[in-house]
C-alpha cells in the first residue's frame, strides 16, 4: 500500500512487474497514459493497471494525491454475489476500458520498472505508447465509485461488511481474501433496534482504511481525507467515543449518510508499516485515546 503526492507530471515511463496497481485518487485529476489508451481519473473514481502495463501519469491540475494498492495475488475481480443474484454492488457494465490511442515519437525515453521491490531502469529509443489497436480481456480499467449499488439491511443489525466489496483478490480459503477493496459510500441507514455505526470487533483480516471525501461514520474526529488508519489482524477497534455517543442517543429513523467516501484495503496478510510511515510527523500517537473514556454498562439499560 502506497500513499502518493505529486506536483509534476511524469517524464519517464513506469511499469510494475510485481503486481497490478489499484489507484485511488483523493485529490487532483490524473491522466493515465497506457499502452492500451488513455484513462482520465478523478477522485471518487478508481483505476486498475495490470501487472507489466507501461504507464505515464500526467497531472491535470497543480498537484494530486491518493492511495495505491499493489496486488501480488489473484487478479482483482468482482466478488461472487451469492443470493444477491445477477446484479448489485459494483455492476460489470460500469467498468470502462480505454480505446486505443498512440503516440509516434522516436525520441529517447527512460523506462523504469519495479521488480522484486527494487527499481530498475533502461533507455528506449521510442515511446512505448505506440500501440495502434488491441483486443483481449486483460486491460487497464476505470470504475466510478458513485455507481456502486450499495446493499445493506432493511430490517435490523448489520450484514457482514463484505457487503461493501467493490473488487476482490481471492485466495484458496473462502472468506480470507488476499485483498478486498471495500467502500463506504453515501447511503440510507434504516436499521431498527440497532447500533448503526460499524460495531466493535476484531477479525482475521488486516484493515487499512482511507478517506476520499467527507467524514467516516465511526470516526467523528481525527480522520481526515488523505489520512489512513491501520488495524492489523486481531486488533480490537470500533467507533470513537463521540460517534458512539451520538449513535446511542440518535432517534432510529431513516437517515441519509451523505458526503462520505471511505474505503478499505483488507487483507489476510499482515500489513507491515514502513519506517517512513512510523516516523511521519502526522502520526497520531494518541490514537487509542478515542476508546479510553467508555463507561461500563449500557446507558439505556
Ligand atoms: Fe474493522
Amino acid at each position: 500500500i502506497h500513499v502518493y503526492a505529486c506536483n509534476r507530471s511524469m517524464e519517464r515511463v513506469f511499469f510494475n512487474a510485481d503486481g497490478e496497481m489499484l489507484i485511488v485518487p483523493e485529490q487532483g485529476e490524473l491522466t493515465l497514459v497506457t499502452e492500451f489508451g488513455i484513462i482520465d481519473l478523478e477522485p471518487q473514481q478508481i483505476a486498475v493497471i495490470p501487472r507489466g502495463v507501461r504507464l505515464r501519469v500526467e497531472l491535470k491540475g497543480a498537484s494530486a494525491r491518493g492511495y495505491i494498492c499493489e496486488n501480488y495475488g489473484a487478479l482483482f475481480r468482482l466478488p461472487d454475489l451469492g443470493p444477491i443474484g445477477s446484479n448489485g454492488l459494483a455492476n460489470s457494465r460500469d467498468f470502462e476500458t480505454p480505446v486505443a490511442a498512440y503516440e509516434d515519437i522516436d525520441a529517447p525515453v527512460e523506462l523504469v520498472q519495479k521488480y522484486q521491490g527494487g527499481l530498475w531502469t533502461t533507455m528506449l529509443d521510442h515511446s512505448p505508447f505506440d500501440v495502434v489497436a488491441w483486443h483481449g480481456n486483460l486491460a487497464p480499467y476505470r470504475y466510478d465509485l458513485r455507481h456502486f449499488n450499495t446493499i445493506n439491511t432493511v430490517s435490523f443489525d448489520h450484514p457482514d461488511p463484505s457487503i461493501f466489496t467493490v473488487l476482490t483478490s481471492p485466495t484458496d480459503t473462502v472468506g480470507t481474501a488476499n485483498c478486498d477493496f471495500v467502500i463506504f459510500p453515501p447511503r440510507w441507514m434504516v436499521a431498527e433496534n440497532t447500533f448503526r455505526p460499524p460495531w466493535f470487533h476484531r477479525n482475521v483480516m488486516s484493515e487499512f482504511m482511507g478517506l476520499i471525501t467527507g467524514a467516516y461514520d465511526a470516526k467523528a474526529d481525527g480522520f481526515s481525507p488523505g489520512g489512513a488508519s491501520l488495524h492489523n489482524q486481531m486488533s480490537g477497534h470500533g467507533p470513537d467515543q463521540a460517534s458512539y455517543n451520538s449513535a446511542v442517543n440518535a432517534e432510529l429513523k431513516p437517515h441519509k449518510q451523505e458526503n462520505t467516501m471511505a474505503f478499505m484495503f483488507e487483507s489476510r496478510a499482515v500489513i507491515r508499516t514502513t519506517d517512513f510511515a512510523m516516523n511521519s510527523p502526522s502520526m497520531q500517537l494518541d490514537y487509542d485515546d478515542v476508546w479510553s473514556n467508555f463507561e461500563k454498562g449500557n446507558p439505556h439499560a
